[in-house]
């Protein structure tokens, strides 16, 4: 584990999806960081269980909350009871998002709406929850130099196309425009709203691409840095773009994918 430099103690970070995978590494790290963090999930209750243990362990508040992102009713519910254990909060990381595969001629609407819901109205939904916050209460200065800040969980599919995937790809770049509109909106209001891009990391989303070795082999070769990334790595980022160290950052997308978007298959010319 690197050890964390940043400082978010006394701040409130509010995380969906963080039962597993990405959200529950990135709610580890900003407890590590010092902030206090909702853990929200909407299926595994262990999961986010044990995400709240490790971020305790590491010395900081959590709570666990249930809510189906994709529903504006669990949503209001996940920050009126985020309000009622901490108060306000200062940061948070639209992560929840899911897959449901199919060749575009096959997929079901229902396959299409159930990953738009989740992966881009989900994110849409607590955004907008975080701003009607971020705006209400007075700004923080003790706290942070933002009034509040929010990082999307994107992807490389924000701007790598996907066959077999369309539903995603359209999600991600549907995060991409909608995180650009909401920073160049708010950012005289000093919120500030930024994407992470994730590559491949390994996590239960994407176990197909690297739990043999041949898998792993194929999947390698579109990553120039030469290893498969781990959920810390995106945590780290994200303590980052919460952190007052990226307080001139805002409406960029950050990829961590160990070079997936620079185009691998051109490393030895075209
Ligand atoms: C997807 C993974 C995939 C990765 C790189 C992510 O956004 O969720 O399944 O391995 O992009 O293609």
């Amino acid at each position: 584990m690197t050890k964390p430099v940043l400082d978010l103690s006394g701040q409130v970070a509010v995380v969906t999806g963080a039962s597993s995978g990405i959200g529950q590494a990135v709610a580890i790290g900003l407890g590590r960081a010092g902030a206090a963090v909702v853990v929200n999930y909407r299926g595994e209750r262990d999961g986010a269980e044990e995400t709240a243990e490790a971020v305790k362990a590491a010395g900081a508040k959590a709570v666990v909350v249930h809510a189906d992102v994709s529903s504006e009713a669990d949503v209001m519910e996940l920050f009126r009871r985020t309000k009622e254990a901490f108060g306000s909060f200062q940061i948070l990381v639209a992560n929840a998002g899911l897959q449901r595969d199919a060749p575009a001629h096959e997929m079901s609407l229902d396959d299409w709406r159930k990953v738009i819901d989740v992966n881009l109205t989900g994110q849409f939904l607590c955004c907008r929850a975080a701003i009607r916050e971020y705006l209400a209460r007075d700004p923080q200065p003790e706290l942070s130099r933002a009034a509040g800040k929010i990082i999307c969980m994107s992807s490389v599919h924000e701007r790598i196309m996907w066959a077999g995937h369309v539903n995603y790809a359209a999600s991600k770049g549907g995060v991409m425009l909608m995180m650009q509109s909401l920073a160049q909106e708010y950012a005289a209001r000093k919120i500030r709203i930024n994407s992470i891009a994730p590559g491949a990391i390994k996590t239960p989303i994407n176990r197909d691409a690297w739990e043999t070795p041949e898998a792993l082999a194929k999947l390698l070769k579109l990553i120039p840095y030469g290893r498969i990334g781990e959920p810390e790595d995106i945590a780290n980022a994200a303590v980052w773009l919460a952190s007052d160290h990226s307080d001139y950052v805002t409406g960029a997308t950050l990829f961590v994918d160990g070079g997936m978007t620079l185009y691998p298959e051109f490393r030895d010319g075209g």
